[in-house]
């Protein structure tokens, strides 16, 4: 998938202007102006996070990306373990031996050498390429698609690929394409998770994974900080907001939706949805299944890489269970911001700005 591109500040000024359930404009630079004392900058966050609809009035409550992208992870995740999480195929075998459920990893490689039912070998054309992906298909019968993605350094799904078993032999410009943006560099080859019928009445065209982001305080006691579910809303294979997803909070107790989703305010403009726009599922009415397992699963693995405080993990709902598809160390909690309705207003976050000494 490529990401989406940002939109200019002139269009979105636009767009807040022309939309009907924004604040008046008095109220608009009023809010702008408080923030700007109170944060002591530009509140640009202000947009991002959809403060200038009517009834949000708890502005103080949310927090300025930067802020939020810098004063946390780099004082509560050690650098140097990062990579157990950045890392997708090193995230796979080291959190594998804790018995956590994760999707099978079917082969990788870097550049042309490749690794597959524990051989190496090379390729060095896209015939033997399309050999090897033949024999995973052939030793998987149940597999209908496989998920192709980017070892290390992408994100948001901008190297995330689904195969289906066909395209293997009818889409040999699609399969060329493949194996020259593999070998490139390194990349994995998992199974695709299928998920619990019940998300696929929320959306079924992709995988709606939950961004759950743990904290553990300095004793090693692990809290949950908060979780939303992202979903495509354009019938593509990902879900991640930067590609055009929709988020929507979870409220923690009981795996209920909130009430609204909103896209990715830079890359989509001003969205905001009580439903999914294709499936017309209702947010409000909808419970995410096995929720309670999903947090017992984030809770476990948050304490098996203790260097790691702060972590925001994707996790799927898989048709017997949850399904642990990865972890950021360097995750956007802007995003979190948004689905908690201003995280200061989060008692687990409030403890992490108290440790770090924030007012
Ligand atoms: N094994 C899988 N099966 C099905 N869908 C997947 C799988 N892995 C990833 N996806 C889809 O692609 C999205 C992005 O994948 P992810 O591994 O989180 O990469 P990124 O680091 O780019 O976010 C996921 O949120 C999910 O929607
Ligand atoms: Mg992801």
């Amino acid at each position: 998938m490529t990401k989406l591109a940002i939109k200019s500040n002139k269009e979105l000024i636009y767009e807040v202007l022309n939309d009907p359930d924004r604040k008046s404009i008095l109220n608009i630079v009023t809010d702008i102006f408080t923030l700007i004392v109170y944060h002591k900058k530009l509140p640009i966050h202000y947009f991002g996070k959809y403060l200038f609809k009517k009834g949000k009035t708890n502005i103080k409550d949310y927090f300025p990306d930067d802020f939020l992208y810098y004063k946390f992870k780099p004082f509560l995740n050690e650098h140097a373990v990062s990579e157990v999480v950045e890392n997708k195929l090193f995230f796979n075998y080291y959190y594998s031996q804790f018995n956590i459920s994760l999707p099978k990893i079917l082969m990788f490689n870097f550049r042309n050498v490749f690794v597959k039912d524990k051989l190496n070998f090379e390729i060095t054309c896209v015939t033997d390429f399309v050999f090897q992906l033949k024999e995973i298909f052939s030793h998987n019968p149940s597999y209908d698609s496989i998920i192709v993605k980017k070892t290390y350094g992408s994100y948001g799904g901008e190297q995330v690929f689904k195969i289906n078993k066909q395209q293997i032999s009818s889409d040999i410009e699609l399969i060329s394409k493949l194996y020259s943006d593999v070998i490139k560099t390194g990349f994995i080859f998992q199974e695709t998770v299928k998920q619990h019928p019940e998300l696929n009445k929320l959306n079924p065209s992709c995988l709606n994974t939950i961004r759950l982001d743990t904290f553990a305080d300095k004793e090693g006691k692990i809290d949950i900080i908060s979780a939303y579910i992202r979903m495509s809303i354009k019938n593509q294979p990902i879900d991640n907001i930067s590609s055009g997803g929709c988020q929507v909070g979870i409220q923690l107790k009981t795996g209920k939706l909130k009430k609204y989703g909103y896209q990715g305010f830079r890359t989509s403009g001003i969205h905001v949805y009580t439903e999914h726009p294709i499936t017309k599922t209702v947010f409000e009415e909808f419970k995410i299944p096995y929720f309670e397992e999903a947090k017992e699963l984030v809770l476990k693995t948050a304490g098996c890489m203790p260097g790691l405080r702060l972590v925001g993990w994707d996790v799927a709902i898989g048709e017997s269970g949850p399904v642990l598809i990865e972890g950021n160390a360097d995750y956007e909690m802007a995003g979190n911001d948004l689905s908690e309705d201003g995280y200061r207003t989060n008692a687990i976050f409030r403890k992490m700005m108290d440790e770090l000494n924030y007012k």
